[in-house]
């Protein structure tokens, strides 16, 4: 089967980790001792906290790393069920594992404990945190937690002092090139060190954005710098007015919706890249004159928010919501 590269190229462990040299140091130097402290893994997408976290499971535990390593998406279930777990009326969990659930679980390894890690975790809302924080001190034998999130500051305090703060950086565009020709050559495939460059220039940091453009320029066939800017620049392009069209006219908040956080788990954009691309993709529409003024106040709402310190997910979300109030306005 034909795994996607983001997949294929995760290393497995932590001598593979590009860049975030100081993470890497502390990380092996649990793994000599044999024991971790709860930790926040805070940075940018696509820079390696996940990967981090499942090669040192995989330094510490070996083989049985996976039954000894639980990643849980704080923001599929952004409130208190994914830390206690939902009970049906005969006590049975409802199948979605929580923390609590698999804290209780006794670790099958021999360094006594095992690690939640818990992504997004700046999603959670405040209750749900405040329960986190009273699980982390009843299994804190056999368990270690292992926050990810964009930003430190949105964990609760109280977490905060109970953790060590790894912040993770966007990783250099020389080491992205490096390692896009690494998976290139790996991959059988021509690519200059200029196009090399190009992908790095385009990923701004991130990894999963380089090696899922890398792929996609794979498939084009024309590995030339040109071509890579073109690549990268035409997907988002197109998909920005697909956004804007489903908001606007179709007023369909599901689908546009959707092409959103595509844009979000697939390249990798930020909250600010999306409202700046559908500013960009208003701008060039020939979409009718006062239908435009109103989504470009829309937007400049939606960006103020956003540099405030608003969630992406729930600001994009309101602005998905508000343009198509706008559509449905002029119906
Ligand atoms: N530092 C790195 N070294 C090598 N590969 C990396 C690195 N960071 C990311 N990658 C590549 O990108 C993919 C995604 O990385 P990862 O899941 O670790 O990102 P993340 O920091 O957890 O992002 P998010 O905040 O979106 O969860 C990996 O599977 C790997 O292929
Ligand atoms: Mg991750």
């Amino acid at each position: 089967m034909n795994k996607i590269w983001i997949e294929k190229y995760r290393p497995g462990n932590l001598d593979g980790i590009v860049g975030q040299k100081v993470n890497v140091e502390k990380l092996r130097s649990f793994v000599r001792t044999g024991d971790l402290p709860h930790m926040i893994f805070a940075g940018p997408a696509g820079t390696g906290k996940t990967t981090a976290a499942m090669a040192m499971a995989i330094e510490l535990f070996g083989e049985s790393w996976k039954e000894n390593f639980l990643e849980l998406n704080a923001s599929n279930n952004r409130g208190i069920n994914v830390i206690r777990g939902h009970e049906d009326r005969e006590g049975r969990m409802d199948g979605m594992v929580s923390v609590k659930d698999y804290a209780r679980i006794m670790p099958s390894n021999a360094r006594g404990f095992k690690i939640i890690f818990l992504d997004e975790a700046d999603q959670l809302t405040q209750e749900a945190q405040a329960a986190l924080r009273r699980t982390m001190e009843i299994y804190s034998s056999t368990t270690r937690f292992i926050f990810s999130c964009n930003y430190s500051s949105q964990i609760i305090p109280p977490i905060q002092s109970r953790c060590v703060v790894l912040r993770f950086r966007p990783i250099s565009d020389a080491e992205v090139a490096e390692h896009i020709l690494t998976i290139a050559k790996e991959e059988s495939m021509e690519l200059s060190r200029e196009s090399a460059e190009a992908v790095a220039d385009i990923s701004g940091g991130d990894m999963r954005a380089a090696i899922n453009l890398l792929q996609a320029v794979q498939y084009s066939g024309d590995h030339s710098p040109s071509k890579i800017y073109e690549i990268a620049g035409t997907a988002e392009i197109k998909e920005f007015d697909r956004a804007l069209i489903l908001a606007l006219e179709h007023m369909d908040f599901k689908k546009a919706s959707e092409v959103v956080d595509r844009l979000v788990i697939d390249r990798g954009l930020s909250g600010i890249d999306i409202v700046r691309g559908l500013h960009a993709a208003i701008r060039k529409s020939d979409i009718e004159p006062l239908k435009k003024t109103e989504a470009f106040m829309a937007i400049a709402d939606a960006e103020f928010r956003l540099v405030e310190g608003g969630s992406d997910k729930i600001q994009l979300d309101y602005l998905v919501s508000r343009l198509v109030r706008i559509g449905s306005n002029f119906n």
